[in-house]
């Protein structure tokens, strides 16, 4: 069995293997998580979006035995590969699932507290944030059905070469901007907004790209606020390096967000 694979996340993931069968198992998952791959995956497949099949599962300790995806895509091929929008715009357009288990995806005053407590900005780029977090809503109340966390290290390639989304611990409804904004690199600017923005309206035709563009501004700022949450309340020692990075690359990015949330 390999050592703890797990990034960001409180559950165990390890290689191992299941009768002979190379395997990824993932002890602990959340519920959500969990429910996914038990109610939701089996749909997802048939409607032909890629998520490792299921080969056990343990309800007492919340395992979940799962086919291993051999090829990582680095983040840089995320957008040349054609499977990963198609997939995820047939997430979103993915129709039934109501009363389902989801993640419940918030921006409240206490994430951006304690991320400024541990960021330390200057006065200005702390109130860009303030304000920014008050135009948060957009995000939140579509009824879309989404994967939550597209980043390139959730993302394999099978054997045969199609690309396999794992990793379901955020899956929730919301904007497709919270799935449009991992796969620009780093926090991005305004043109790689518009860009993935217009990409998108080419597989979801009733998108409103500009509209799209301006709310995953907004998530890219959003999701700061999470990566500071999360590796703060898993004690993860990763914290450090992320805050220092921050610091460095968000007040003048923050300067550009402002100018493009208010053009
Ligand atoms: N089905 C899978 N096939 C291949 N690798 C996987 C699979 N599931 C997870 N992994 C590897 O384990 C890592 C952590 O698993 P993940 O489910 O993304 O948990 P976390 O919530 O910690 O990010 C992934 O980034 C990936 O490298
Ligand atoms: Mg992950």
């Amino acid at each position: 069995m390999s050592d703890n694979l797990a990034k960001m996340g409180a559950a165990r993931v390890c290689r191992t293997s299941y009768h002979g069968i190379e395997c990824i198992e993932k002890s602990q998952a959340s519920n959500v998580e969990f429910q996914f791959y038990l109610q939701v995956a089996p749909a997802f497949r048939r409607a032909g979006i890629g998520v490792p099949e299921l080969l056990a599962s343990d309800t007492t300790t919340q395992t979940l035995t799962l086919e291993y995806i051999p090829y990582p895509i680095g983040q840089d091929a995320l957008l040349q590969n054609p499977d990963v929008l198609s997939t995820i715009a047939c997430i979103h357009q993915f129709l039934g699932n109501e009363g389902g288990i989801f993640k419940r995806h918030t921006w409240l005053r206490d994430k951006t507290e304690r991320a400024l407590e541990l960021l330390k900005l200057p006065d200005e780029s702390a109130a860009i944030i303030s304000e920014t977090e008050k135009l948060s809503a957009c995000l939140f109340s579509p009824s879309t059905l989404i994967s939550g966390d597209t980043n390139a290290g959730n993302w394999g390639i099978r054997e045969q070469g199609s690309a396999v989304l794992y990793d379901w611990e955020r899956f929730s409804t919301g904007s497709p901007a919270i799935d449009l904004a991992p796969l620009i690199k780093g926090m991005g600017n305004i043109a790689d907004f518009v860009h993935i923005a217009k990409r998108y309206q080419e597989v979801s035709p009733y998108c409103h790209s500009p509209a799209l563009a301006q709310e995953i501004a907004i998530c890219k700022l959003w999701v700061v606020t999470e990566v500071i949450d999360i590796l703060y309340r898993n004690n993860k020692v990763e914290l450090n390096k992320y805050l220092d990075w921050y610091r460095f690359n968000l007040p003048a990015w923050l300067q550009k967000l402002r100018f493009f949330l208010n053009a």
